[in-house]
């Protein structure tokens, strides 16, 4: 093949600094020259060579202001909801979730599942959401969350659309398992997937882009905050408008005890006319690795574990208590229109920079593996569109219930610890029903049985009968 590559590739090339991902264009055949090329015009060069410069400057947030010193000026936030403790707030509490239950049944709530990300940290050879964590069933993260949000459409009696974000690295796979498993029983016109970008990585000291192969440049999913770019060049945006939704009920794909489409959420949500809500949990220690909401200037936002200086992150009030208490558990509620908008708008979320260990081709075409962090990576996060809400309001949930997310292999915030997580709550459904279930013991309880307490409650009411099998489904 003697071809030669486009001119003006050659010169967009030469001037970022680039040319050398073109040193084995004439090797490569038809197709994989296409794939380079297709790669390469979806780089914004100007781009990547401003967030360069700005991890080189130590601005790992290539923001003005560092979110270290934002952190310093960070006070708890101020649009909260707190877990109800009065007779009064347990009134207000059960308010919102009726209003929450009516939005349901009109319709205009869809649910956004972000499962684009590699799962490296639990080294999961497929998408993380078919890691099997039924406790008995072995069921996957997808099947527990599919078969939630089945349940909660049952009870409100419509269609709840689910919208999932993939990427390159989790769509294929994503998408034969949604479509081997029938759906989990949701009607298939209403899960609707959508691919997120990706973002080159760059060599942390040269900033040239790094190749994976000789047609492929080194790249990795944009981060959650890809959502909203994917959802409007995926049509999603119009495909919501059609179905009239416009709440969109976000969650992550790791936490197999989240609340899908929790009514009371919903309610505070549109009750506090909020653009977002966040549900927050006590975090268990200064040092727990978790992003807190907070308000800085007046402005909403949640501010990475990493950006917390220890001595902010060490803050009490008067009662001892933690003053930047509120860990982010990434579940949201967002007014469709205001992701919209967002969507739309120029320059878009901020790009995080991160050091990364990138495996790479070198000059001489061989394959490299570094022991030590070689590149920068770029990321954006979805918790940045809180500070371009009019309000972003951050309600109080109970973590032992709803947060225990699988990030790791084994240790903290593993499938072990989630899978504890599910039996414990399960075992208290039970026991709340009358039945009498061992310390300790392996209960699972499938979403299509009972979504809470209060359906298994109802369960044995009507006669059923707890014969000592642990797995009800
Ligand atoms: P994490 O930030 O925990 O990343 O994602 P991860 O990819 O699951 O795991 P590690 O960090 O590589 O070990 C939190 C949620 O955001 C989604 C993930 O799928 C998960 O539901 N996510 C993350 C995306 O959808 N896209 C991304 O680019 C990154």
């Amino acid at each position: 093949m003697s071809e030669r590559p486009p001119q003006t590739l050659v010169h967009t090339l030469d001037r970022a600094g680039q040319s050398h991902i073109l040193r084995w264009w004439d090797e490569l055949s038809g197709p994989e020259r296409s794939a380079l090329v297709a790669q390469i015009d979806a780089i914004d060069f100007n781009e990547i060579r401003r967030l360069w410069l700005a991890a080189r400057a130590g601005n790992e947030s290539a923001a003005a202001d560092t979110p270290a010193e934002r952190a310093r000026r960070a006070q708890p936030p101020a649009d909260l909801v707190r877990l109800p403790e009065t007779l009064r707030d347990r009134e207000l509490w059960s308010a919102a979730a009726r209003r929450g239950e009516e939005l349901l049944r009109s319709g205009r709530v869809g649910v956004i599942l972000v499962a684009g990300g590699q799962g490296t940290r639990l080294g999961f050879p497929h998408p993380k959401g078919m890691y099997p964590i039924g406790p008995i069933s072995g069921c996957s993260l997808y099947q527990l969350l599919a078969e939630q949000l089945l349940a909660r459409s049952r009870r409100a009696g419509v269609a709840i659309p689910c919208y999932v974000m993939t990427s390159d690295a989790t769509h294929d796979e994503t998408v034969e398992f949604f479509e081997q498993q029938r759906f989990f029983g949701l009607d298939a016109t209403d899960v609707r997937f959508f691919r997120q970008g990706n973002m080159p990585a760059v060599d942390a000291g040269s900033g040239r882009l790094l190749l994976a192969g000789r047609s492929q440049l080194a790249t990795s999913p944009d981060g959650h905050g890809g959502l909203l770019q994917a959802l409007k060049r995926s049509g999603m945006f119009a495909d919501m408008r059609a179905r009239g939704v416009e709440q969109l009920y976000y969650h992550q794909v790791d936490n197999p005890t989240v609340k899908v489409c929790d009514p009371a959420f919903l309610g505070w949500h549109v009750e506090r006319r909020a653009d977002v809500s966040t549900k927050v949990v006590a975090k268990r220690s200064w040092d727990e690795r978790m992003g807190v909401a907070v308000s800085v200037d007046g402005v909403a936002q949640i501010i990475e574990y990493s950006d917390l200086p220890d001595d902010v992150a060490q803050q009490t009030e008067s009662d001892g208590r933690l003053r930047h208490w509120a860990g982010s558990t990434a579940v949201h509620v967002f007014d469709r229109e205001f992701l919209e908008r967002l969507a739309s708008s120029q320059p878009g979320l901020p790009f995080h920079i991160a050091r990364k260990k990138v495996p790479h081709l070198d000059e001489n075409g061989e394959h490299v593996e570094p022991a030590e962090p070689n590149a920068s990576k770029f990321e954006r996060f979805v918790f940045d569109t809180l500070p371009q809400a009019r309000t972003a309001l951050a309600v109080e949930t109970d973590r032992a219930r709803e947060f225990n997310p699988v990030k790791n292999a084994d240790g903290a915030d593993s499938p072990a610890t989630a899978r504890a997580a599910l039996c414990a709550i399960h075992a208290g459904w039970l026991r709340s029903a009358g039945q009498a279930v061992p310390a300790g013991a392996t209960v699972e309880i499938g979403p299509l049985f009972a979504l809470d307490a209060e359906d298994v409650q109802e369960r044995f009411r009507a006669g059923h009968v707890f014969d000592g099998r642990v797995y009800l489904g």
